[in-house]
């Protein structure tokens, strides 16, 4: 089955025990716990500078631990070997699930929804419909496979204390679901400072765990860092950071095959002559991070979200609305494309939405 070295693939994971890892014996299985490294899987997912300052060693020892414990997980058929074929890779595409939006032309932007083993970023001014985007996901995400959802917990990083439970529990109401249910499937996490932030993102394995969680959002990615380190001196120090909590969060998305979605601010720049002179913050660590990129934009009462990055999407755009239900179709769509309860696991693209 090719859903067990990804999804399923956990049972084998907890069976790993850190010392049947190459070279890991009692005294450096005890410096490793100590650190905050509990499982094989902890240590696959570790950077070789955070681990060498965790168990005071050189960072050539710490990437020899994390090469190692990458090394069981592949032999385990937990992580791919390092090369694999064509064939295999589109098996292992296949393992991956998708959650919806709460709007179909979304969806359909999205080719299906938000993919797991992949990060997908959310980035536009005020008030165009990140946080509503990431509250209607914490709904989608707890329901069946079948109907869109993920069928599993969802872990949420509030960086602007802008989650709202009441929020949730209307966009729950407003589509029919018990919103009690849901709301205990949500773990809500507020980061106060940047160092918090990489904290929590260092350790999120095991919440991942002990949530059940298929998807992790960041509300939003780089606000913190930004107001903290703003001086010129500082920038690399801030994108060195910004750096490792992105790849760390890459590497959950694959070995857990869950979905991790960021959202982020734009700012303006001046140097753009023509089309729109916003970008994303963050700059290329940001981007080049992100595996799908999305830029959302008012349009009077109405937002346009268009794809800006992606390894395989056409380059498209499509509009959407934000109403009691969360993030929604407009009233046009759903007439032009029939019901919207009849439309559920439609993933057809070929019709332009704008
Ligand atoms: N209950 C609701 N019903 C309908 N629309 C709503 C509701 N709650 C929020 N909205 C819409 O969502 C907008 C806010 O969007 P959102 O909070 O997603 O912005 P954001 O992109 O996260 O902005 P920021 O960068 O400030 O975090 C509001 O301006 C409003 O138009
Ligand atoms: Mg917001």
């Amino acid at each position: 089955m090719e859903n067990e070295s990804q999804s399923g693939g956990n049972v084998a994971i907890i069976d790993l025990d850190i010392q049947d890892i190459e070279g890991v014996g009692p005294t450096t299985a005890k410096k490793l716990r100590d650190a905050g490294i509990i499982s094989v899987m902890d240590l696959a997912v570790s950077s070789a500078e955070e681990l060498s300052e965790g168990i005071n060693a050189t960072k050539e020892t710490a990437a020899s631990f994390i090469i190692s414990a990458q090394k069981l997980l592949r032999e385990t058929n937990v992580l791919d070997k390092e090369f694999i074929t064509a064939d295999t890779a589109l098996q292992k595409r296949r393992s991956m699930l998708r959650c919806s939006t709460g709007s179909y032309a979304l969806d359909d932007l999205l080719l299906g929804g938000i993919e797991t083993q992949a990060m997908t970023e959310f980035y536009g001014e005020f008030g165009s419909g990140k946080s509503q985007i990431c509250h209607t996901l914490c709904v989608i995400a707890k329901q069946p496979i079948e109907t869109g959802g993920l069928d599993s917990g969802v872990i949420y990083i509030d960086t602007e204390g802008t989650f709202r439970p009441e929020r949730v529990e209307q966009i729950a109401r407003a589509r029919g679901f018990d919103p009690t249910e849901i709301l205990k499937n949500v773990a809500i996490c507020k980061v106060y400072n940047s160092s918090h932030l990489e904290l929590i993102v260092k350790d999120l394995g095991k919440y991942i765990d002990d949530f059940k969680a298929k998807l992790v959002i960041i509300d939003s990615i780089i606000s913190l860092h930004r107001a903290e380190f703003s001086g010129r001196g500082t920038l690399a120090d801030r994108q060195q950071r910004l750096n490792n909590m992105l790849h760390k969060l890459i590497r959950l998305a694959e070995i857990y095959n869950i979905a991790i979605v960021i959202t982020n601010q734009v700012q303006s720049s001046p140097d753009t002559f023509f089309g729109d002179p916003t970008k994303a913050t963050g700059g290329n660590v940001v981007g080049h991070a992100s595996t799908y990129r999305i830029y959302l934009r008012k349009s009077g009462e109405n937002r346009i979200a268009k794809i800006m990055d992606s390894p395989y999407h056409p380059y498209s755009d499509t509009r959407f609305t934000v109403t009691e239900r969360g993030a929604d179709d407009l009233e046009e769509q759903t007439t032009k494309k029939g019901s919207k309860k009849s439309r559920k696991n439609e993933t057809d693209s070929d019709e332009e939405e704008v």
